[in-house]
């Protein structure tokens, strides 16, 4: 199944397969969002999801702290290094 993700601040729209890892697919398709640890310590790949949130994998308790750090009154704050894409996304970055 493919699924779409769109770059707010890029202006860019893309489709993917399913299932995948963020940091897989902005490896493959460059946008606005960077990546610096890749393992929930840095807070470089914080993005806001302004919709779709739900076709995002749950956050787990390691991305939830550093979330509640970062962007405590942001409920649709992720981070992207976290997220594996499961439907339609639009995102920005948010630091
Ligand atoms: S890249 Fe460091 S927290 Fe995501």
């Amino acid at each position: 199944m493919l699924v779409s993700i769109h770059f707010e601040d890029d202006q860019k729209t893309i489709q993917v397969e399913a299932n995948q890892r963020l940091t897989k697919i902005c490896d493959q398709h460059p946008s606005s969002i960077l990546f610096g640890c890749r393992s929930v310590a840095c807070g470089t790949c914080l993005v806001e999801v302004l919709s779709g949130i739900e076709n995002l994998a749950p956050v787990m308790d390691e991305e939830q702290i550093l979330l509640d750090v970062l962007a405590p009154e942001n409920p649709n704050a992720r981070l992207a290094c976290q997220c594996i894409v499961e439907g339609d996304i639009r995102i920005q970055v948010a630091n």
